[in-house]
């Protein structure tokens, strides 16, 4: 173990890497059920990314009128573009409502109908009776939903004392030979000391990746650092190349303007003033998948219709609405397109671009939370001591293509299903099996190379090439030249890191070395998303291929998984999407032709 740094040691029953809305529900539920948990994150709790979360959490309450989860279970894998595993979707969906209550019960304030009840709007490919009828299942505290739910979430976690380890950036995780997930490696950024926390059960929740690409609806933060921790571990990621853009980022700055805003009747428009929409889903119109109005808008810019100066953008019109719906449901959207855009929502239309938005993709799991590592004779095979939750995590609920809403949701119903794991599988205070080869000095000794790089490239020059590169050519629509060309640029770029320069080797607040080690995770993650997209050649929910623009189930309907050594090279195999339910309370929905 290096000398040149004081190392701490700690030891947990749990430790929960990351502390959003996922992280926070699963460790405040661990330490409820009496497990000692500590909860590391390299931001304060509250500005952890599910804060900027606006539109909704869905369940079907049915508050707004009929609903039924099975109607969710069937919307979200057609979402997903039959790429979901059907037993974790029908687990999430009929979760979604008991979860709900509980969050009510902990004192998130959502809005309110009238009647008292939690209020409820309509979101994109949310439908009643099998896509007849428009679903209003979204449950909404105005647009400021993941703010109201982060908030009341660390309140119960400081409530349940979850012990919190606050600006420590997680560095590695701890395995033992025989491969079992045993601890964490972390460096407290404000007194530049290392911990080593033991834990019976690690369970990442670090987020997406949002900031491989140039624009994206994802903090500076959001850079997947438990993604990278589990490469580095050997461990593979499964469907990196489904990565979805929001129809409604703001053209120029990237922030997100809910979906929401379309479920309370806005619309789209082209320079023609028409709404396109119509012609593209001329059921759900406005209110169709991500993916598909994402494509339309694309086409519609492509072919000449698109707005403003240079003809590349569209406008998002919510002028028609009543002064007090935009007043008490969507507050935060007309504030940010005033700051945004210098645009009165009540005089002008905003100016929209789809943007780089979510992962669907992440480190394998299960419904049980639990981290999947599949070889040859198990493709279910698990590491035993970790979990993987929220948008670190492909569970997978979202398959191709997510559902808005369905994400705040996957957030709280696996938080807590995996406190409820972990309770089941970790005994209080047993004693911590002594280290393999394996004693964290091999992330040390990752630090110090980072620490003392004395390369030519700075860490924001390097960052820069990887955004452009994933931006041009993992974007809306892709084709096999593009996607080639993508993959022989990132992995130039990936070389890049062995030229980067740190300026600083302080151990104290050094924003450069955190800028690098951010950008190490980042570039994992870009090499072997851009690898598995190149490889995927069909069209499915976010990945759409001009030059195989049909799903492609008898060849396709799988599961990419994808290692990545540390040379950059990267491995890919394949795993069976699970097709069956977990129980005969529902049916599973079999493959058929996705139109809204
Ligand atoms: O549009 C939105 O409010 C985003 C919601 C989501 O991504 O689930």
């Amino acid at each position: 173990m290096s000398e040149a740094y004081e190392i701490i040691d700690h030891e947990y029953d749990v430790v929960v890497v990351g502390a959003g809305g996922a992280g926070l529900r699963a460790g405040f539920g661990c330490a409820e059920k009496g497990l000692k948990t500590a909860i590391i994150s390299k931001v304060f709790p509250t500005r952890s990314h599910t804060v900027a979360a606006q539109g909704g959490i869905s369940a079907a309450l049915g508050n707004m009128g009929e609903d039924d989860w099975r109607f969710h279970f069937y919307d979200t894998i057609k979402g997903s573009d039959w790429l979901g595993d059907q037993d974790a979707i029908e687990y999430m969906c009929k979760e979604a409502i008991p979860a709900i209550i509980e969050l009510e019960h902990y004192g998130v304030p959502f809005s309110r109908t009238a009647a008292g009840k939690i209020y409820q709007r309509a979101f994109g490919g949310m439908t009643t009776h099998y896509g007849k009828g428009t679903a209003q299942r979204t449950c909404a505290a105005a647009d400021r939903t993941g703010h109201a739910i982060l908030h009341t979430l660390y309140t119960q976690a400081l409530k349940n004392h979850a012990e919190f380890f606050i600006e420590y950036f997680a560095l590695d995780l701890i395995m033992s030979d025989e491969g079992e997930c045993i601890g964490v490696m972390a460096w407290d950024l404000d007194t530049g000391t290392i911990h080593r926390f033991r834990a019976h059960q690690v369970i990442l929740a670090t987020g997406g990746y949002g900031r491989t690409f140039f624009s994206c609806t994802s903090a500076h933060t959001c850079t997947g650092d438990g993604n990278g921790m589990a490469l580095r571990a050997g461990i593979p990621l499964q469907d990196m190349e489904f990565i979805q853009f929001h129809p409604t980022g703001i053209y120029g700055a990237g922030c997100l303007i809910t979906e929401g805003v379309r479920g309370e009747g806005g619309y789209l428009t082209n320079s023609e003033g028409e709404r396109f929409m119509e012609r593209y889903a001329p059921s759900a119109k406005d209110l169709a998948s991500r993916d598909v109005v994402s494509r339309s808008m694309t086409i519609e810019i492509r072919e000449g219709r698109g707005v403003g100066e240079d003809a590349d953008h569209i406008h998002l019109n919510l002028m028609h609405l009543d002064s007090d719906i935009i007043q008490s449901r969507l507050p935060g959207i007309a504030e940010s397109a005033r700051i945004f855009a210098d645009v009165d929502v009540t005089k002008e239309p905003i100016p929209v671009l789809p943007t780089a938005h979510y992962n669907m993709g992440g480190i394998p799991a299960n419904y049980k939370c639990e981290v999947i590592h599949p070889t040859k004779k198990d493709p279910n095979a698990i590491v035993p001591g970790l979990m993987a939750i929220g948008e670190a995590a492909c569970v997978s609920v979202h398959g191709a293509n997510r559902l808005g809403s369905n994400s705040l949701l996957d957030l709280v119903v696996f938080g807590r299903a995996a406190a409820n794991q972990a309770a089941a599988t970790v005994t209080p205070g047993a004693k911590h099996q002594p280290f393999g080869s394996d004693d964290g000095s091999k992330s040390l000794a990752r630090l110090d190379k980072f620490r003392n790089a004395k390369g030519g490239t700075r860490t924001s020059e390097l960052r820069l090439d990887m955004q452009k590169t994933m931006q041009n050519h993992a974007s809306v629509f892709r084709t096999g030249e593009v996607l080639d060309e993508g993959v022989k640029k990132i992995d130039e770029v990936y070389k890049g890191k062995d030229g980067l320069k740190v300026t600083d080797q302080s151990m104290i607040f050094n924003t450069d070395l955190v800028e690098t080690l951010e950008l190490d995770n980042l570039l994992s993650q870009a090499v072997v998303s851009m690898h598995s997209a190149a490889n995927r050649e069909e069209s499915r929910g976010a990945h759409a291929r001009e030059d195989f623009p049909n799903r492609d189930d008898e060849k396709w309907m799988k599961h990419t998984i994808t290692w990545i050594d540390d040379k950059g090279k990267t491995k890919i195999d394949y795993r069976p999407v699970i097709l069956t339910t977990l129980t005969d309370e529902v049916e599973p929905v079999p493959p058929k032709e996705r139109v809204y």
